[in-house]
């Protein structure tokens, strides 16, 4: 069967830095796919490389049979890419529907005359989208938030709206940059759960880039481990990666130097549950 994503020796510079360096991997279709990697090395580079916000500097991507890789950013929503951000980006003045809303703009643009004028065909796809929003909110278990703005949430329900938004086109590959970033314990437990239900229930392909390696162990069939902008292990298996010493190494190689910068023996709370994360 086609995988759906292909890459083949990626490659992308930023001035003199080599942030991802020859990466290949396949993620087959249907697949809940973790990448795991130290901070800084290229996990959102190769979200960003894949939905084609950066041009690639070598190498080749594609998603099923179609290589993607000159493709404008929107035509590659459009055939069924989306993705959220390490930073949830909600449009506060918006409601949390018309925010979901925006996850059909993406892929089913508008003429600037349908919208001036209203015209039956927009109203239509209007009233679509309405009932497209709610459905999704429903799956979601939010609907209850519909009519709140985006800054009247807490952060915790403002990345549960950001994932509604991007899987309200019904998507073939869902890129996830760290969806448990700041979030309590509770809600990682939620977050956890309407991934396995998109990947399980709608058959969504989804690449997760997480930083809390519990989520990734438990969640993913398989991971691929990023250090220094190159791939460490393509695919493998959570206790594969778990019990690799090279990858361990990464993490705690990081922490190491961090808590060496900050010119002490002890690093950060974040640095220890790095380390923690590692060895568990
Ligand atoms: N737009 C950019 N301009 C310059 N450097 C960038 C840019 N985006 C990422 N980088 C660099 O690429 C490397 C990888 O960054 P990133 O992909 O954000 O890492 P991660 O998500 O794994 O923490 C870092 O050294 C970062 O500084
Ligand atoms: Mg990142």
């Amino acid at each position: 069967m086609t995988p759906a994503l292909t890459l083949e020796g990626v490659s992308i510079n930023f001035g003199g830095i080599r942030a991802l360096e020859g990466v290949s991997c396949e993620v087959p279709d249907g697949q809940l796919r973790g990448i795991i990697g130290p901070n800084g090395s290229g996990k959102t580079t190769l979200l960003n490389v894949i939905s084609r916000i950066y041009p690639v500097s070598g190498g080749s991507i594609r998603l099923f049979d179609d290589d993607i890789t000159r493709w404008p950013n929107h035509a590659v929503a459009r055939h069924g890419v989306m993705r959220t951000y390490q930073r949830v980006a909600l449009v506060n003045q918006l409601t949390v529907l018309e925010n979901v809303m925006l996850g059909l703009h993406a892929t089913r643009p508008q003429s600037l005359l349908d919208i001036a004028f209203r015209t039956s065909g927009y109203r239509r796809v209007e009233r679509e989208s309405v009932d497209r929003a709610r459905e999704t909110l429903e799956f979601v278990g939010i609907e209850d938030l519909a009519d709140r703005k985006g800054d009247e949430l807490s952060g915790g329900q403002m990345r549960l709206v950001e994932i509604a938004r991007a899987v309200v086109s019904r998507p073939r590959v869902l890129l996830l940059d760290e969806p448990a970033a700041g979030l309590s314990l509770v809600r990682i437990d939620e977050v956890s759960e309407l991934i396995r239900r998109i990947n399980g229930e709608l058959g969504v392909t989804v690449i997760l880039v997480e930083h809390v390696l519990n989520l990734v162990m438990s969640l993913c069939e398989r991971i691929s481990v990023l250090v220094s902008g190159q791939l460490l292990v393509e695919s493998g298996t959570p206790s594969e990666v778990q019990e690799d010493p090279r990858v361990r190494e990464a993490y705690l190689g990081q922490a190491r130097a961090r808590s060496r910068q900050a010119g002490g023996g002890e690093g950060t709370a974040h640095d220890e549950g790095e380390a923690a994360d590692a060895r568990a």
